[in-house]
């Protein structure tokens, strides 16, 4: 005879027999948006799932309380084919939610796309995040009668409040109770199905539109944005209450806490794609301008950051991806010109690397979006060893903006496309000037001359689309850069890889006869960055090496030269700031190139903007 607890366990081992447990948590770089007011619901909310699909798009959902309902329309695509499918916006009710989804990991299916309701179909949750503790949460809820229909860590926190609900009969007090017992990071929005609209922060991203006719709930401002321009920003470990009329902020407690709202800046507003065909191109095109509104700082702020780096004895820079390749040429500037010494660290490795921060150490941390998880890591490693993190980003209401002791604004309108592209050359503008400060020997840049010679490059961009037709069948392309020209090379085959899908990959010149040269043959293309500076002769040398082996080469510089079989022409600048003027062609030419092989370059396959997740 078995005693209770065998019976209990028993039940326990059956229960986590059925479910299959993923092997990963559905993990998300998502959108959550929701609305309480007094116009219809799913149309907003369609309209701004759109707009924030940048940040994830595997698939769509809305959900609308209507008639003591919860509605329900969600399905695998973008938010455009999800809605000619199922007409999203077609739901009724004037309180709703909204999700689009990226998964890291777990299927991308109508099940596991948000939102998802309660078993009794009494509340319904989007969430972006990771709820850590979902397998105990789900095991207890199975135990007591609650069942689930897809593999997703969320499922559970629309099966929390729905108990907690049905105890207390109080949204409110369900969130409280709800919001102790979830573990993790998230940022999630609930609707139940009398109406009621609730919105919890922990670690991600969630701020309020407070707009005339009705309240926004939603990870980003471009959620809301075309309604109104006034925002509270939550805090950490704040959740809100809303309603067509009012909104209620309180800690995770239930004690209210005071609120303010900020106007936001109009330009998010202008997050369209105007007459460009893709957000790409046109964030291309705006390099020009917004390379001269980076970094907007006084004087002051310019000597405080630098008096910070020069009084501490470690420096460090870090970032991820194209942030990482700006985070190389600071370091490059920094050591060459200015003579600091600078360490630089790629966000994802410094968990696994041996670096000592303390109180003489300051970090220098680059992200567009201020939310990559590798790189807010970083931050919170230096932070909690004493170092001081400043960082350069575009999201000043960000979590990195926020954890630092200053940060410098890129100040370069919201990036839509997927692959950084005027954030790069605008963190490469903050780095020179922020140089130049600490140097005073390089020169002080002029802003307006290479503004206008970006200009004029993009001005002529038929013979790149033309180059980009002849690489449209290539399996492989290698870019060589010596000196600072290799962190552009590494910036280029990055760009190249995530919107052409051609194999990319960049060397040092003089690394080539070190490995490299045996994979050229008469198929390879060979892009040679070589301005006439002081790594010419090198740069030309290994253009010889695998002009010989029958590769094609496409050259880019201030010198022609028979030996390119195609020549990107470059103006003649000082060397240290080529970078910001030969990166503008290329990122071209893989926008192109994406054209030419059918990839929608604004949306590269199995990535998101703002990567969130470990
Ligand atoms: C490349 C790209 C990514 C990001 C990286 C860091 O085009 O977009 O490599 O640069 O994910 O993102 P942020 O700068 O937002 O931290």
């Amino acid at each position: 005879m078995s005693s209770k607890n065998d019976w209990e366990e028993d039940i326990v081992r059956k229960i986590l027999a059925a479910f299959k447990a993923p092997k990963t948590l559905d993990q998300h770089m998502c959108s959550i948006l929701g609305y309480a007011g007094s116009s219809q619901a799913a149309p907003l909310l369609v309209e701004g799932l759109r707009r924030m699909e940048y940040r994830g798009y595997d698939s769509a959902g809305v959900a609308t309380s209507f008639m003591d309902r919860i509605l329900v329309k969600k399905g695998v695509g973008r938010v455009f084919e999800v809605n000619n499918a199922v007409n999203l916006d077609s739901l009724p009710g004037d309180v709703g939610i909204g999700h689009t989804r990226w998964a890291t990991h777990g299927k991308v299916n109508e099940a596991n796309a948000h939102p998802h309701l309660s078993s009794s179909n009494g509340i319904a949750i989007v969430h972006n995040g990771i709820i850590d503790n979902y397998l105990e949460l789900k095991r207890e809820l199975s135990l007591s009668g609650y069942t689930f229909r897809s593999e997703t860590d969320s499922e559970v926190i629309a099966n929390l409040l729905q108990r907690n609900y049905d105890t207390t009969r109080d949204f409110k007090k369900s969130m409280i109770t709800t919001l102790s017992q979830l573990k993790g990071k998230y940022a999630f929005i609930a609707i139940s199905k009398d109406g009621g609209l609730a919105a919890a922060r922990f670690q991600e991203p969630l701020m309020i539109g407070v707009g005339k006719h009705g309240y926004f709930a939603s990870s980003d401002i471009l959620g809301f944005v075309r309604n109104t321009d006034e925002v509270v920003y939550l805090d950490n470990g704040q959740f809100a209450m809303l309603s067509s009329k009012a909104i209620s902020i309180s800690d995770f407690e239930g004690n209210p806490t005071p609120h303010q709202i900020t106007k936001i800046s109009k330009e998010f507003a202008d997050a369209d794609k105007s007459d460009y065909v893709h957000y790409t191109l046109k964030e291309i095109y705006e390099q020009p301008i917004t390379i001269l509104r980076a970094g907007g700082m006084t004087t002051r702020e310019l000597d405080w950051l630098a008096a910070s780096i020069v009084r501490s004895k470690n420096v460090y820079i870090t970032g991820s991806g194209t942030s990482f390749n700006a985070a190389l040429i600071g370091k490059y500037l920094f050591s060459k010109y200015a003579r600091i010494k600078i360490e630089s660290l790629i966000s994802s490795e410094t968990q696994f690397s041996p670096v000592y921060f303390d109180s003489n150490s300051i970090l220098i941390a680059l992200s567009q979006s201020g939310e990559s998880a590798d790189v807010l890591e970083t931050a919170n490693i230096a932070k909690d060893s004493g170092a001081e993190v400043i960082s350069i980003t575009n999201v000043m209401t960000s979590s990195l903006a926020h954890m630092s002791s200053i940060s410098v604004s890129l100040n370069c309108g919201p990036e839509i496309g997927v692959a950084a592209t005027k954030s790069f050359t605008s963190q490469l503008a903050i780095l020179y000037k922020l140089t130049n400060k600490l140097c005073g020997v390089l020169d002080a840049p002029d802003f307006n001359q290479i503004s206008n010679n970006i200009s004029k490059l993009l001005l002529n961009y038929s013979y790149i689309q033309q180059i980009a037709s002849e690489l449209k069948n290539v399996s492989d392309i290698y870019v060589l850069g010596n000196g600072i020209h290799q962190y552009v090379a590494m910036e280029a085959s990055l760009k190249l890889k995530e919107l052409s899908y051609i194999h990319a990959e960049s060397f040092p010149g003089g690394e080539l006869k070190h490995g490299p040269l045996a994979l050229i043959d008469s198929n390879a293309y060979v892009v040679v960055i070589n301005p006439g500076d002081s790594t010419y002769a090198s740069m030309s040398t290994a253009t010889h090496e695998v002009k010989a082996r029958g590769a094609k080469v496409i050259g880019i510089s201030n010198i022609p030269n028979e030996i390119y079989d195609y020549w990107m022409p470059l103006p003649t600048v000082d060397e240290a700031f080529y970078p910001l003027i030969e990166i503008v062609p290329l990122q071209l030419l893989a926008y192109y190139s994406a054209i030419e092989r059918n990839a929608n370059p604004d949306y590269p396959r199995n990535l998101a903007k703002s990567v969130t997740v470990k």
